[in-house]
């Protein structure tokens, strides 16, 4: 089995699962800016991996770009964003994400990082702004993810666990069987 592993990380929480993914595959990991489309077909398996920044995923349109020229390859998706778990979060994500020719590819979901002071001045701006949004808002009508990020606001969290990869793990050795 061949693969290689495309991250586009901006404060390090899909890059930490890239290299826990490498680990357990000994797969090549690159950045998503970085990848050359002639190189990457050359592997039988593609996992792309990135952050979820206004539930759009990072690095997303390599995919999207280049899904013709890999067809046939066993191709796999995972984000990484504040949000815990949770179906409905997972669901809205695919829908926005997985189209134009990707809605059949698998995707997974690792819980990352949480940190205002690690971010550059555009994204701490924009945070403070949709929590600010949000603590104005009845806590009534607030989802489970909502919630979350009323609570975390300036806290520093890390909920990165390798333990999470485990079910992607087992899905590529299945589909590689
Ligand atoms: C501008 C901005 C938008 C974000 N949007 C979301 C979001 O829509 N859903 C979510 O769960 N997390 C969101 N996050 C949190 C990031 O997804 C989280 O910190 C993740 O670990 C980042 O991964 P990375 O370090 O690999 O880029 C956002 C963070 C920033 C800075």
């Amino acid at each position: 089995m061949n693969g290689i592993i495309l991250c586009q990380s901006k404060y390090g929480a899909s890059k930490k699962y890239a290299g826990w993914i490498a680990e357990e595959t000994g797969f090549k990991l690159v950045e998503t800016k970085k990848a050359d489309i002639n190189d990457v077909s050359t592997y039988d398996v593609i996992i792309l991996g990135g952050g979820l920044y206004s539930e759009s995923i990072s690095g997303i349109s390599f995919l999207k770009k280049n899904i013709s020229a890999l067809k046939g390859k066993r191709i796999f998706i995972y984000c990484c964003g504040a949000a815990e778990y949770d179906e409905e979060l997972i669901d809205m994500v695919k829908k926005k994400n997985l189209k134009d020719g990707l809605e059949n590819i698998p995707m997974f979901y690792f819980q990352g990082a949480w940190d205002l002071d690690k971010m550059n001045l555009g994204d701490r701006t924009m945070c403070k702004m949709f929590i600010k949004m949000l603590s104005k808002k009845d806590p009534a009508t607030l989802n489970k993810t909502a919630k979350l990020f009323l609570d975390i606001k300036d806290k520093k969290c890390d909920w990165t666990d390798k333990k999470y990869i485990a079910p992607l793990i087992e899905r590529i050795k299945e589909e590689n069987k």
